[in-house]
């Protein structure tokens, strides 16, 4: 620590005593108390120049353990991190490499403010869990914040104090990339692992050396990104922006976390980065948001790109206007901001309050009492890739499993005597499974569905590619190079099946055809692979599925066809092990779809919370020919794959919906039991679901809500009875004021292991 700095330190230490003495004793103040004080006196002491430098958020862009850059680009952001005019880097990572970042900003600033690092902390930092979508797919929250705490710890022991995650953003379109991302179509399920992400990332103490700042992202709107292209414009009405886009942030921000990106989109028009009605109005108006908000990387310069901006100088204007705290990497804040201040086009107490926010996250960070508590070697040893570590990302992927077809039981597999044939390129594929957005991971690190099934030894296990899917393999490259044309390796395959008891296929997407700037249109097999699944089948009947995808993915000739289905997502650290554990029955899936798998691309958007319109089905059933109703010509209306849906190896009967009366005053709250029974052979676990919909209201609503969900365990042939509450949060919704409202009324109540609900009941709100 410089003497400045510490002379920093005596100065408003004392100064924080001083006061504290003048109006009630030091004890009493609270933490959050205390830290306003210590920010308010940093800021005291900054330079108009020092607070912009706090605003400005660089990329690592040298070898940070190395000698510094002498010249260019990379000069200039080394000099302006010398200078205090850097307040964040991203994407610098160890403990080695982030002491010797924050020790400049530590020891050769005037003020010695430390430096807030950020990272891509999407599904893990070493040891990987499965991609965000299969997280969702499990709906055990508990699971998805112990996940959230693993990567917090794994990071938090390598110089990482804040990740760009959860992503938040509810998609309907399995077209754009980033799908693989979030938490899927649905804003109450997508709310409540929203705020399981945050409270694993963030837990009780931020203070804590083990936990991270998180940040909600994309604020807003980004998943409704025009036909699933990435980056595009979003065109969404006031009613979907409020009901379904900004629940899980508003979720997110309730919980705390310290931090919202902006989105890449624009909004009726103006960019997200520039959006004051999303920003000043809704976020830190409205929900009265405390932490800060981050620019996503250059979105303030690209409002030039857009067209919204004519300048550089004029793009950081309205990024701080509207509230974006933090420039990533646009350079824009650091060169323009101070002069726009000092020109008198932006206030300076617009500044101030986005310092503060920034300076208020590092105080709670524990930075400014050491600034190095994030870079402990050996922690670093000792956290990253631990036996308990991987344990818990391979129960997170085992819970994340969704068994979406399982005729006559073909599944679990026997676990002797049997000589199953395991074809795909993607079964002995180590880094695939780990998927997209995982930047510090290390490369073929995953357990592959091979090395998995080959821990079961009673069967024989012959192994054929049949066809490689894919040649490229890093982020970077424009798109995953797909094996289109060379089948030389089929004729193996299908030998091998042909003499195989049962064949496991796994086959899907490389782990790097999703995740951001992966937009595809043809969302079926990729390659030849659809072609390979049906030489299989045409030689042996008995095939299991294994998908591998970040989105859903359309498999209707599959789906028709071939027996056992199984949605495998990419897993992460542990892919084949749990996979394994699942084909052979010592784990039963319980998951369930978090997204809607259409039958073709036409379909989407296709998700299970629609309009009931005013022509919903053909109620002239009797005049086939009567065509004016809402469908299409060509293909039914419903999906391949509803939301919510997944099998089990046993089986659960539903029954028995009871509600004690029909009418209710629009304050009570309404309780809702069941009974359901596990009628099947196996021990398992169920997400129950209930839904609702409001038969008639100032606004259309949708036909089913999703509003409560419980996992239940059951013994073979155990019942049990499971209640509901729906209070107001969950009867109601927002008007397009943004005004939440319930209103009096007709409802019907839903429960089932899906979307597809087996129970029905009706109940009145009335106000008197
Ligand atoms: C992405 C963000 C990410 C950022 C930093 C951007 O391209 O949209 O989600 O956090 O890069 O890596």
């Amino acid at each position: 620590m410089n003497i400045k700095s510490v002379l920093f330190y005596l100065v408003s230490l004392s100064m924080i005593f001083s006061c504290s003495e003048q109006k009630q004793s030091s004890a009493s103040y609270s933490k959050k108390d205390s830290i306003n004080k210590k920010v308010d006196s940093l800021l005291e002491l900054m330079t108009l120049e020092e607070k912009v430098g706090q605003m400005n958020q660089y990329n690592g862009f040298w070898d940070v353990t190395g000698p510094g850059p002498t010249d260019g680009n990379a000069k200039l952001k080394y000099d302006h991190l010398k200078n205090g005019l850097v307040g964040s880097m991203l994407s610098v990572r160890g403990a080695k490499e982030v002491r010797a970042v924050q020790k400049i900003a530590v020891e050769e600033t005037r003020l010695g403010i430390p430096l807030i690092i950020g990272f891509d902390v999407i599904h893990g930092y070493k040891t990987l869990s499965p991609i965000p979508l299969a997280e969702a797919a499990s709906w055990d929250l508990e699971a998805i914040k112990k996940s959230a705490e693993v990567a917090a710890s794994e990071a938090a022991a390598s110089g990482i104090n804040w990740t760009f995650g959860p992503m938040v953003d509810i998609s309907r379109d399995p077209r754009w990339g980033r799908v693989m991302e979030g938490g899927g179509e649905d804003p109450y399920l997508g709310s409540a692992i929203a705020k399981a992400r945050v409270t694993g990332f963030q837990g009780d103490d931020l203070s804590s050396p083990s936990t991270i700042a998180a940040c909600a992202k994309h604020f807003a709107g980004y998943g409704f990104s025009e036909a699933g292209k990435e980056y595009n414009t979003v065109d969404i009405g006031t009613s979907t922006l409020y009901n379904i886009v900004l629940p899980p942030f508003k979720a997110a921000s309730d919980a705390g976390v310290k931090s919202m990106m902006n989105a890449f989109n624009d909004l009726n028009g103006v960019p997200a980065t520039g959006n004051k009605f999303l920003l000043r109005d809704i976020l830190k108006g409205k929900w009265n948001f405390n932490g800060f908000v981050v620019s996503d990387w250059a979105s303030i310069k690209e409002m030039e790109t857009w067209g919204y901006a004519k300048n550089k100088k004029d793009a950081a204007k309205f990024a701080v206007i509207a509230g974006s705290d933090l420039d990533m990497e646009s350079s824009a804040y650091v060169t323009e901001l101070k002069t726009l201040v000092e020109e008198g086009a932006v206030d300076e107490s617009i500044v101030d309050d986005a310092v503060r926010r920034i300076l208020t996250v590092k105080f709670e960070l524990g930075l400014f009492d050491d600034p190095y508590r994030y870079c402990d070697e050996a922690r670093e040893k000792a956290v990253i890739n631990s036996k308990a570590n991987h344990d818990a990302v391979l129960d997170m992927a085992k819970k994340s499993i969704v068994l979406l077809k399982n005729d006559n039981q073909l599944l679990p597999l026997e676990k002797n005597g049997q000589t199953i044939a395991l074809i795909g390129a993607l079964a002995s594929e180590k880094n695939s499974p780990l998927g997209s957005w995982r930047i510090a991971s290390d490369d073929n690190t995953a357990v592959s569905v091979l090395e998995g099934m080959q821990n079961y030894k009673g069967n024989t296990l012959v192994f054929k590619k049949g066809a490689d899917v894919s040649i490229g393999k890093t982020i970077f490259t424009e798109e995953v190079k797909i094996n289109t044309t060379d089948k030389s390796e089929f004729k193996s395959a299908i030998n091998a099946a042909k003499k195989a008891d049962k064949v496991v296929i796994v086959l899907g997407e490389h782990g790097f055809q999703s995740g951001e700037a992966r937009s595809r249109t043809d969302i079926g097999l990729p390659g030849i692979q659809q072609e390979l699944l049906e030489a299989v089948y045409a030689v042996n009947k008995n095939v299991v599925l294994v998908l591998n995808n970040g989105r859903p993915l359309i498999i209707n000739w599959a789906s028709k066809h071939i027996p056992a289905i199984v949605e495998a997502w990419q897993l992460g650290s542990q892919t084949g092990n749990a996979v394994a554990q699942v084909l052979y029955g010592d784990y039963n899936p319980s998951g369930k779809l978090p997204m809607t798998f259409p039958r073709n691309v036409g379909q989407i958007p296709i998700y299970y919370n629609y309009k009931n319109t005013g022509r919903p089905v053909n109620e002239q059933a009797d005049n086939p020919d009567f065509v004016f109703w809402s469908h299409y010509s060509d293909v039914e209306n419903t999906p391949l794959y509803p939301f919510g849906h997944g099998l089990s190896y046993t089986s659960f009967e539903y029954k028995n919906i009871n509600l004690s009366k029909t009418v209710y005053d629009i304050n009570e709250n309404i309780n809702i039991s069941f009974k359901i029974t596990n009628t099947g052979d196996f021990i398992g676990k169920e997400v129950t679901q209930l839904y609702i919909r409001d038969l008639h209201a100032s606004i259309t609503r949708p036909v089913k809500e999703l509003k409560g969900f419980k996992l239940v365990e059951l013994n073979i042939g155990e019942s049990k009875s499971i209640n509901f509450t729906l209070t107001k949060k969950e009867l109601g919704f927002y008007n397009n004021q943004g005004e939440f409202i319930v209103e009096p009324g007709e409802f019907e109540v839903f429960i089932g292991g899906s979307s597809i609900t087996s129970l029905k009941e009706k109940f009145e709100l009335v106000s008197k």
